[in-house]
């Protein structure tokens, strides 16, 4: 019988036990600093020192911290389904814990690339991107994030991912940002759908929704243990 296929949607709360601040939680990312400051376009255009300073520091504790129990668990139900991981995180640690299938939406934190042509894509050797470095076309280069007001490039196949799934899970996200939040609405009618995040979500009315209110190191733990279960 062929695999089925998991497919997994990720944001920043499946890493926040390993240290790294969500967005919109409170003390989170977005209370320190203006979206419009450091993650736009215009920002960039504006103040590519404070860009590349935000940008520098997340990659520096990046450098820090370990995947977690979540990123472990979905490792683990590798070994039973066909693990899709769809993220909207730019920090590696689904890598980094052994998961096979990562989609980046939102760009890598260990990744740059050329401010004149985002097909010169590099990895950055260490945490610190510096005024001055350049691409091979001489232009600056610039962090590999879709900031706010740039298209989702991998949307599409995001979409065909979600669409083909036999389970779908969500874990700690706030369903805020789209086209990301959006993408659940490619999953096929009668799919089993979870949602792992221990906040106070209000995600309307999803059909074949599962809502585990849990932290996504136990709540992962647990729905694999689940999922292991019943297919066996
Ligand atoms: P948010 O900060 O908007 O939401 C984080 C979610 O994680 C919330 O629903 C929290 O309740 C939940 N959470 C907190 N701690 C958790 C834990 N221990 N376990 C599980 N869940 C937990 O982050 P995202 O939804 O990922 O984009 O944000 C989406 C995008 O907005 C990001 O990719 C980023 C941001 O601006 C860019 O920078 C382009």
């Amino acid at each position: 019988m062929p695999e089925k296929r998991v497919v997994v949607l990720t944001g920043a709360g499946v890493s926040a036990e390993s240290g790294i601040k969500t967005f919109r939680d409170s003390g989170g990312l977005w209370e320190d600093y203006d979206i419009m400051d450091v993650a736009t376009p215009e920002a960039w255009e504006r103040n590519q020192e404070l860009v590349l300073d935000f940008y520098n520091q997340r990659r520096k504790q990046l450098y820090e911290v370990e995947p977690n129990d979540a990123h472990y668990a979905l490792v683990d139900l590798e070994k039973d389904f066909d693990v899709q991981i769809i993220t909207q995180n730019v920090d590696d640690l689904h890598e980094r814990a052994g998961s096979s299938n990562v989609m980046h939406l939102h760009g890598e934190l260990k990744k740059v690339r050329s401010s004149v042509d985002e097909r010169l894509v590099y990895d950055l050797d260490g945490w610190e991107l510096k005024p001055g470095d350049r691409c091979e076309k001489g232009a600056q280069l610039r962090p590999h994030i879709v900031w706010f007001g740039e298209p989702v490039d991998m949307i599409p196949a995001a979409a065909e991912l979600s669409n083909s799934a036999d389970i779908y899970v969500i874990i700690g996200t706030s369903l805020n940002v789209y086209p990301a939040a959006g993408l659940v609405s490619y999953v096929r009618p009668g799919t089993p759908i979870y949602l792992i995040d221990p906040g106070e979500l209000s995600v309307g009315h999803i059909p074949g929704l599962t809502f585990i209110r849990e932290k996504a190191g136990t709540g992962t733990k647990k729905l694999v243990s689940e999922l292991k279960k019943d297919h066996t």
